[in-house]
């Protein structure tokens, strides 16, 4: 197991949003952890990206105990967050944006250094000098996918990447996704609002409601439980 969350409760003040959350990502598996709005998944993972403490259970990486550790370790561990909205600096180049993600964590044999995604992702090479806020919604968020899969990811946890785009743009990401987890055996985790998208690309599904898991098992399955006419 790549990830582990066990029986995680976390929330905001004295608001426990979620509880007794327990999945598990296997090394190189896609997990699209799905619900409605308000569900917690935003929570989970920022508990497992150690953004936000837990008031119980345990939060591990490849088997090491990390429930507490701060979020530079899991980085270094190759646990990388891709936050709602994006995670880029809009007043900076996408050369400038990687570099400055590069000279922490792409080093000597790293998976992905700054070449590897001007390759991968041919959008970001035409725009290398373009300053990362006046690109298009698709063009920021194949950035921010770049910037989470720079230097060695283990496991990605990606929170609504598809936002915003079109579908056409949502192809092209999901098949980047793909391709970096199905080449490179690195897991994800990935919330989707677009959950046609995320289940056809899933291995498994994991459905959370009010703070807690209500499903965890394949997309066939989820598609033939009832509980899926309500998401
Ligand atoms: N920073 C915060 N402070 C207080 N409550 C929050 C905060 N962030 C989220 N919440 C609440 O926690 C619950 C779960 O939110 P979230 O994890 O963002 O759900 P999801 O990502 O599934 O939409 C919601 O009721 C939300 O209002
Ligand atoms: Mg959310």
């Amino acid at each position: 197991m790549i990830l582990e969350l066990e029986a995680i409760a976390a929330g905001y003040g004295a608001k426990t949003v979620v509880s007794d959350l327990t999945f598990r990502v296997a090394a190189g598996e896609i997990v699209a952890l799905l619900g409605h709005n308000g569900a917690g998944k935003t929570t989970t993972l920022k508990t497992a990206m150690g953004l936000i403490t837990p008031r119980a259970g345990m939060v591990r990486l490849a088997g090491a105990p990390l429930t507490r550790a701060p979020v530079a370790e899991r980085v270094a561990r190759g646990l990388r967050l891709l936050p709602e909205g994006r995670g880029i600096f809009p007043d900076l180049t996408v050369a400038e944006n990687i570099d400055v993600v590069a000279a922490r964590l792409a080093g000597r044999g790293a998976m992905f250094a700054p070449a590897d995604l001007y390759r991968l992702l041919p959008v970001l090479e035409e725009r290398r000098g373009t300053r990362a806020g006046s690109m298009s919604g698709g063009q920021q968020q194949m950035l921010a996918f770049a910037l989470a899969i720079l230097g060695t990811p283990r496991c990605l946890l990606l929170d609504e990447p598809s936002i915003g785009l079109a579908p056409n743009l949502v192809e092209r990401l999901f098949a980047e996704i793909r391709n970096v987890c199905r080449a490179h055996g690195v897991a994800a985790v990935l919330v989707e609002q677009n959950v046609a998208a995320a289940m056809a690309l899933a291995d498994r599904v994991v459905i959370m409601n009010g703070g807690r898991v209500v499903f965890d098992g394949t997309p066939q399955a989820a598609r033939e439980s009832n509980l899926w006419e309500h998401f």
